[in-house]
């Protein structure tokens, strides 16, 4: 038996029978038998330039053996941190954009959260707390993150979350004005939305939606925070994922994608408007940050990554490749099982099961992955369906092998279940 408790693992499950991984390479990886996959998820989302990139590695290992950590805090710094930050504000779509360092998506979030609220305390809106989120809307697993999360059993069972919070349904832009005109805009301090839903279910926005709630947040004064933990870094085809839809945010939640997963990292970008008041000699400190914020081996694969992204032109792919994919899985729907296909906005996409068939086959979804699983493609079981997200670097034919992977694995799911 294992000893390792897995993040989102069933306990039992995953001591008995776990599935190691060794190796990577491109957009496959192996495992312990040497068996070879399609890493068709980019993992979970983040390994966007692909697997074993010396370059990253060397980065790292230099990076480890002058300084390998060091605090951050106060105004230590480091050239690593000094020379991400730099090159992640001069490609932010906000102005005089500062980036706050964190070690993950998770701690992103909780970051943009406080320093919401932060703000307008410190521009005498102390009321203004209140943070609106969506149904379906994946933001981590910390104290803000549950609490604004939309997937319901995420929440469950925890007690009482962090106050003040409200959700919307995820699609329709009415409801979050309808939200702050309800508890008084002199309430509200922040909407949290995800460009593209992730791992809510994938849920490209709604034509139009993305620039309402924009509007809306600006009239009422409350600040949009875009949380691209999973859609930036060249998901949607740019660095902070929001660029094409035209709207500037006040905060940009970022990780993943900022190392591709080779160490981790994550951080907010914040606009010059939320960071001014922190920002003038003798003004309060924002009092917040872990140890390993700013951490000199992680920016340094950070910037190694980002070099790659920009120089060999992969941030640009995943826009380019999203109808591609979603045409190489829409003949998945004629499949008896299948309910639908979403996608075409990034590079992610998912096939959702029917109703019918989640409700007679208890684990449906698993046996689902683990067919694919047998044919060589890695999928991530998600809501009622899997989902498909894979390295940047990936060719058509490639992609063409994921669709014709993934139904075969529905033709066999459902002969297993005859
Ligand atoms: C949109 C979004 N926000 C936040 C997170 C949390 O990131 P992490 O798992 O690095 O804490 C995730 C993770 O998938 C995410 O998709």
């Amino acid at each position: 038996m294992s000893h390792f408790w897995h993040p989102f693992g069933q306990l039992y499950q995953s001591a008995t029978s776990p599935i190691i991984f060794e190796r990577g390479e491109g957009i496959y990886v192996f495992d312990s038998d040497g068996k070879r996959y399609i890493d068709a998820t980019a993992a979970l989302w983040y390994a966007n330039v692909g697997h074993g990139r010396q370059e990253i590695a060397e980065a790292i290992f230099a990076q480890a053996r002058s300084l390998a950590g060091y605090s951050a805090f106060g105004n230590f710094s480091n050239q690593p941190a000094e020379e991400l930050a730099e090159f992640l504000s001069a490609r932010s779509p906000m102005p005089d954009t500062e980036i706050f360092f964190v070690l993950g998506g998770g701690d992103a979030v909780e970051t943009a959260a406080k320093l919401a609220r932060r703000y307008f305390y410190e521009i005498g809106e102390q009321n203004r707390t209140i943070l609106i989120s969506r149904t379906n809307g994946y933001h981590g697993t910390w104290g803000f993150g549950t609490s604004v999360s939309g997937i319901p059993v995420n929440r469950a069972g925890f007690g009482e979350l962090v106050p003040d919070t409200i959700q919307v349904q995820w699609d329709d832009s009415e409801a979050v004005e309808e939200a702050i005109v309800r508890s008084g805009p002199e309430r509200i301090a922040a909407l949290i939305v995800e460009p593209v839903v992730g791992a809510g279910g994938v849920y490209p926005p709604p034509s139009g939606y993305l620039e309402a709630v924009s509007g809306i947040c600006a009239r009422h004064g409350v600040l949009l925070v875009v949380d691209s933990v999973i859609c930036g870094f060249g998901r949607l085809g740019s660095w902070y994922g929001i660029e094409r839809f035209g709207v500037v945010p006040d905060m940009v939640t970022f990780a993943k994608g900022v190392t591709s997963g080779y160490l981790p990292l994550g951080g907010v970008a914040v606009s010059g408007r939320v960071a001014e008041p922190f920002k003038t000699p003798g003004s309060p400190v924002f009092r917040h940050g872990p140890t390993y914020g700013g951490h000199p081996t992680c920016a340094a694969a950070g910037v190694a990554n980002c070099k790659i992204l920009e120089e060999e032109h992969i941030l640009e792919r995943g826009s380019l490749l999203e109808g591609e994919l979603l045409e190489s899985l829409l003949p998945a729907q004629e499949s008896p099982l299948v309910a639908g296909v979403r996608g075409g906005t990034g590079l992610l996409a998912a096939v959702e099961l029917g109703q019918a068939t989640l409700d007679d086959h208890p684990g449906v979804l698993d046996r689902l992955a683990g067919f694919a699983r047998e044919r060589g493609i890695i999928t991530r079981v998600l809501g009622r369906g899997v989902a498909v997200s894979p390295p940047l670097i990936i060719e058509p034919e490639e992609i063409q092998m994921i669709g014709g992977g993934l139904i075969e694995a529905l033709n066999d799911l459902e002969k297993s279940l005859k």
